[in-house]
């Protein structure tokens, strides 16, 4: 959906922001740009929807070199989300998320309902917030705003630069996972725009890690945790990058052993110092679920399928194989 072909980008003053750049997003992908600020993330971003033009090379959207689409229409076809968000103050919050609509040509009552039904979708009813002005909003609530608004026009590309990087830490948590939950059921494709390390692993279906104007590994976050391509991405990444790893990486059938001859029952330790855990289904991630083996003290843990039934029994060992195969460089993706 958005492919870089070797895209250098110099600035009139000398500055090589971007060099040799080549990668490819495909549809419905979220893909994170993660690196030290200066690094080229954003001059990357804004070449996607002409705000920047590459010195060389070619950046195609949809199969089209953009330096042949009129910018106006390319970017009608990509929403972008920004840190200081850039609501209007003196609209309220149904007029802000109506912006693209309207501009679009949308009749007013058309492009209302649709900005209701965005608010809603990111979390804030219209009937409280719409009338509000983004002054009376809190930071996040804003945020959701610009989500809101971006999404308006429901394009298929979506870019967001820093888009929660102006709230506090659990507002952002928070955020993220709103904005996962959205992304599971629109599929846009995106680019995620982020310096943390931590918000790149657990957005990203991909993630770019950029040195200094070039991507150094481009790869699933379990890839580039367990595999880090180069001694400065490991650095990057950090020395806890296993427990990184754990809250990435899914239960999967292959981790487990069979369920014991004498049922579910059968995995209690007599002697325990409390019952036998709750089960958690295939999926959980080995962070929680290792997160219930330990707090139960049992070295063991049913894991249920789809329709509730026990699939198998996780143990520490099923643990280090799935973070093994979590390793494995994955497959290149089909262009
Ligand atoms: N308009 C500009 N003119 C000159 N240099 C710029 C301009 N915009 C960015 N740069 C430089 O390009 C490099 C990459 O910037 P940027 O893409 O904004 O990085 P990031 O988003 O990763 O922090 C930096 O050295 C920055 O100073
Ligand atoms: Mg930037």
């Amino acid at each position: 959906m958005i492919r870089f072909e070797h895209v250098t980008k110099r600035y009139p003053d000398g500055t090589t922001a971007v060099d040799d750049l080549s990668f490819e997003v495909a549809e419905g992908e979220l893909v994170t740009l993660v690196g030290p600020s200066g690094c080229g993330k954003t001059t990357t971003m804004m070449m996607v929807n002409r705000l920047v033009e590459p010195t060389s090379g070619r950046v195609l959207v949809d199969g089209q070199d953009i330096a042949d689409v009129d910018p106006v229409a390319l970017r009608r076809k990509i929403g972008y989300v920004i840190q200081q968000v850039g609501l209007f103050p003196h609209r309220t919050v149904l007029d802000n998320t109506a912006t693209v609509p309207a501009l679009l040509g949308w009749k007013k009552a058309a492009a209302r309902a649709r900005a209701a039904e965005l608010l809603d979708l990111v979390g804030l009813d219209p009937a409280v917030y719409g009338s509000r002005y983004p002054a009376q909003l809190s930071g996040g609530q804003r945020q959701r705003v610009g989500v809101a608004r971006a999404l308006a026009a429901d394009p298929p590309v979506l870019l967001m630069d820093e888009p929660f990087g102006a709230v506090d830490p659990v507002v952002r948590e928070r955020l993220q996972n709103e904005f996962l939950a959205l992304q599971a059921t629109v599929r846009k494709t995106v680019l995620l725009v982020t310096h943390d390390i931590e918000e790149a692993v657990r957005m990203g279906d991909r993630m770019a890690v950029y040195g200094q104007g070039r991507i150094e590994q481009f790869d699933a976050p379990a890839t580039v945790l367990g595999a880090p391509a180069t001694p400065y991405v490991a650095d990057f990444v950090g020395s806890d990058r296993g427990l990184k790893r754990l809250a990435v990486t899914p239960v999967t059938e292959a981790d487990l052993e069979p369920v014991p001859a004498g049922g579910p029952a059968a995995t209690d330790t007599p002697g325990s110092r409390d019952g036998a855990p709750d089960p958690v289904p295939l999926g959980t991630s080995l962070k929680d679920a290792l997160a219930v083996l330990l707090q139960h003290d049992k070295g063991r843990l049913m894991v249920t399928g789809d329709d509730g039934r026990p699939l198998g029994v996780l143990t520490p060992e099923g643990v280090h194989r799935a973070l093994r195969r979590a390793s494995a460089p994955a497959p290149a993706p089909a262009s």
